[in-house]
């Protein structure tokens, strides 16, 4: 299966949002991933979804919104409406997570299932067939710039496995301490998007970063 690459804006300047999508267009990403945090969730702040729509109108890219919220029931519709393609939720984060897949359906998005490294795969093996996407966090989510936690590539290969097994067509996405380093093990587990912030955004050569995280030759 193929592996694509989803530059995370939260490693950006702030202060130069146009700079940083631009940089993203021009590097052969195929996704722009939207870290939105909300203080309570995890213990930082980023942005909410007048952010995600002033993006809307900047790119043509899909937009992978990562909702790292509490109750993200109560404000998927501005996220929907924001024009996001993709809206992943924690499962840490609601009850009734199915009710909320069917919602994100219903608005025509695809809809992904995040989970955080404490979480076992099991807590989401219900969703397997329903979502499109399942993110597994490879570091406690808040920040960028962290390492990757080991174990994590194992969660990885496990919802590899359990999509053959099940004949489910999710995509499976790592978020967190991917780089040239850690990539290898991510796609050899099975990985289709990995999520890079501090990787992509400190490079002087996104494009190398790119074919690098795909595994691709480079010149
Ligand atoms: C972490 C976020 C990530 C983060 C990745 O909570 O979900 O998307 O931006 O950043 P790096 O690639 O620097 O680990
Ligand atoms: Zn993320």
């Amino acid at each position: 299966m193929n592996v694509f690459v989803a530059p995370s804006l939260l490693a950006a300047d702030f202060t130069s949002i146009g700079d940083a999508l631009r940089r993203i267009d021009g590097s052969g990403a195929e996704w722009v991933h939207l870290d939105v945090m909300d203080g309570h969730f995890v213990p930082n702040l980023s942005f909410g979804a007048k952010m995600v729509a002033d993006i809307r109108t900047r790119t043509k890219l899909p937009l992978d919104v990562h909702l790292m919220i509490e109750h993200p029931e109560r404000s998927v519709e501005q996220y929907i409406k924001a024009g996001a393609d993709y809206i992943t939720f924690h499962i840490e984060a609601l009850v009734h997570a199915h009710r909320l897949v069917q919602q994100v359906h219903a608005a025509g998005l695809g809809c992904g299932i995040a989970l955080v490294p404490s979480t076992p795969v099991s807590a989401v093996e219900h969703l397997l067939g329903d979502v499109d996407l399942v993110l597994v966090m490879t570091v406690d989510p808040g920040f960028g710039g962290q390492a990757l936690i080991p174990q994590c590539v194992d969660k990885v290969q496990r919802f590899s496995e359990l999509r053959t097994q099940r004949g489910a067509r999710f995509l499976l996405s790592a978020d967190g301490g991917v780089n040239g380093d850690t990539a290898g093990a991510l796609r050899a587990a099975g990985v289709n998007v990995l999520v890079s912030g501090s990787e992509f955004f400190r490079s002087s050569d996104p494009a190398h970063v790119v074919l690098q995280l795909r595994g691709q030759q480079v010149a």
